[in-house]
């Protein structure tokens, strides 16, 4: 795998290869196995939104992989001062063995790739979040077993975690039914991907989605970028809650994922949260593993 920009580039396949890995190298965390498989190699980050998760992640991840990270943001480098990004591409390349980015625009992670020389993973775009949702895939296997066969629903704004997780759960098998408003659905490109399978629904009406559903799965309804539009989106999305009574649409032992930062009593109950405190606590755990395999995968 050259780099990781979206789940659409990759087959089900390669979904479940990294998924594999990351469970041998969460395995060997765990029991003080070391695994440099990168050794003394640089990983370069790029942040051009906030992070907790991601940066820390990514940066425990490539040192227990034998190598360090030099992180970037938007404005302590002259990326914020708008030199154009295929000649950041160029440079990094010459000191970097991989590239991480978290920005706004895909077309940009597509450009990185594109005029450098080294991978590049995508840590987060308007468009998608790749190492998330496989985090999320790795996550519901381990509590659940498999993924081929299971009802994953997601219930929210058709935004990067709505996109990646249709794309992600279709392609390894799972059927993904979503609950959004008129106006947030995703975007066409993604619509187009999703008419291609069985097993995908798309309604607004988020009890109909969660019918039956083995993980039920929320994000914020204002994401990074868009803290304007914040009171247009909470009237939007009232009733879109993950809250007692949506859960007990789903299967009775059904999961909740959420990538989190949350915000209870919004897109998520608190009672929800918190009996679902283990699987989504585990899940950001997984973003290190996940994101070990994919650099693995990428950069070895
Ligand atoms: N879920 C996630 O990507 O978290 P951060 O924004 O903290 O990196
Ligand atoms: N949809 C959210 C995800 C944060 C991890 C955002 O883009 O802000």
């Amino acid at each position: 795998m050259k780099h990781l920009l979206k789940l659409l580039d990759l087959s089900g396949e390669e979904i479940i290869d990294i998924l594999n890995l990351a469970d041998q190298l969460k395995y060997e965390t765990k029991h003080g196995i070391e695994h440099p498989h990168l050794k003394g190699k640089a990983l370069g980050m790029i942040f051009e939104k906030s992070s907790t998760r991601t940066r820390v992640s990514f940066e425990v991840g490539i040192n227990q992989l034998g190598g360090y990270a030099v992180v970037l943001s938007s404005e302590g480098s002259q990326i914020g001062r708008g030199e154009p990004v295929q000649d950041t591409a160029r440079v990094l390349s010459r000191y970097v063995d991989g590239i991480m980015i978290r920005t706004f625009s895909q077309g940009e992670v597509e450009d990185l790739a594109k005029h450098g020389s080294v991978p590049v993973i995508n840590g987060l775009t308007d468009f998608c979040h790749p190492c998330q949702v496989l985090a999320d895939l790795m996550t519901i296997r381990e509590f659940k077993g498999s993924l081929e066969g299971l009802k994953l629903c997601f219930i929210g704004d058709g935004n990067n975690m709505m996109n990646s997780l249709i794309v992600g759960g279709l392609k390894v098998g799972m059927a993904v039914s979503v609950a959004c408003p008129e106006g947030y659905r995703p975007p066409k490109e993604i619509l187009e991907f999703a008419s291609q399978h069985n097993g995908f629904q798309l309604t607004d009406s988020p009890a109909e989605a969660a019918q039956d559903a083995d993980v039920v799965i929320t994000d914020v309804w204002t994401s990074m970028g868009q803290e304007e539009e914040r009171a247009k989106r909470e009237a939007a999305f009232k009733g879109y809650c993950i809250d007692e009574a949506l859960m007990a649409k789903a299967k009775p032992d059904a999961m909740v994922q959420h990538c989190l930062p949350a915000h209870r009593g919004e897109e998520i109950g608190e009672s929800v949260f918190e009996g679902n405190a283990k699987y989504i606590f585990e899940e950001a755990e997984n973003r290190l593993h996940a994101q070990k395999a994919v650099m693995v995968k990428t950069m070895g």
